[in-house]
């Protein structure tokens, strides 16, 4: 069983608030918001204002996942009322650290986004500051594309991180208690294989947006 985090960048953005309304009907955990700058993703989406006027119908929370460079410069942006996560590409950062102590200074928690090309060790000195761990599973930029099963020995690797480290926790050590999301390509025909691995939340854009039955398609992928 899993969590599930719709996309809604695979929304027809002409019914955009339609669109979700209707998702946050369908027993769904938090919406995905994907935003992307034309610099770290060769792709535009949309700005804070638009996840801003979702909150006159959205019912659950957002975890927003910055697709942008420097983005310390945005976070504020993106704190509303219905934000519960904000994460930030490793490869984005110049100082994680004080990334993570940023977004966590708004009252908000913190993820950190790996990109395929990069390995889950990277992660390994930050992982008591981190509230959630997205793994991609596509090259981030775009919706729609085919899975890559690379991020299942990612998600083996700190689904085990995260139990090694609580079994050997000495006194005073903070303990991991990171939650693990994967991101890209994920539909009903393989969640199964990312739940064996130890995925939390399961993003889902086309796979849900574009089913002929959403109600379905969302419970398929949780269970
Ligand atoms: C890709 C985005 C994903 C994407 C997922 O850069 O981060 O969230 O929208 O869409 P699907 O599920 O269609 O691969
Ligand atoms: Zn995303």
């Amino acid at each position: 069983m899993a969590q599930i985090s719709p996309s809604i960048l695979a929304c027809d953005f002409a019914r955009l608030g339609e669109d979700v309304k209707d998702v946050c009907e369908r027993g769904i955990d938090y919406l995905h918001i994907d935003i992307m700058d034309g610099a770290f993703v060769p792709n535009i989406s949309f700005g804070p204002s638009v996840m801003k006027s979702l909150n006159k119908v959205a019912t659950v929370p957002y975890d927003v996942h910055l697709m942008i460079e420097k983005p310390d410069r945005y976070i504020e942006e993106f704190v509303t009322d219905n934000t519960e996560f904000i994460t930030v590409h490793y490869e984005a950062c110049d100082d994680l650290k004080a990334t993570l102590d940023h977004i966590h200074s708004c009252g908000v928690k913190a993820g950190v986004s790996i990109k395929p090309g990069t390995a889950p060790e990277v992660l390994d000195p930050y992982l008591a500051d981190i509230d959630l761990i997205l793994v991609m599973s596509v090259e981030p930029g775009f919706g729609g594309q085919k899975f890559m099963d690379s991020c299942l020995p990612k998600i083996r690797y700190f689904a085990t991180a995260g139990q090694t480290q609580v079994a050997g926790l000495q006194q005073g050590d903070t303990p991991c208690n990171y939650l693990i999301e994967v991101d890209g390509g994920v539909g009903s025909a393989n969640a199964h294989l990312v739940k064996e691995a130890g995925v939390d939340i399961i993003v889902a854009g086309s796979a849900v947006f574009k089913a002929a039955d959403r109600s379905a398609e969302i419970a398929s992928i949780k269970e």
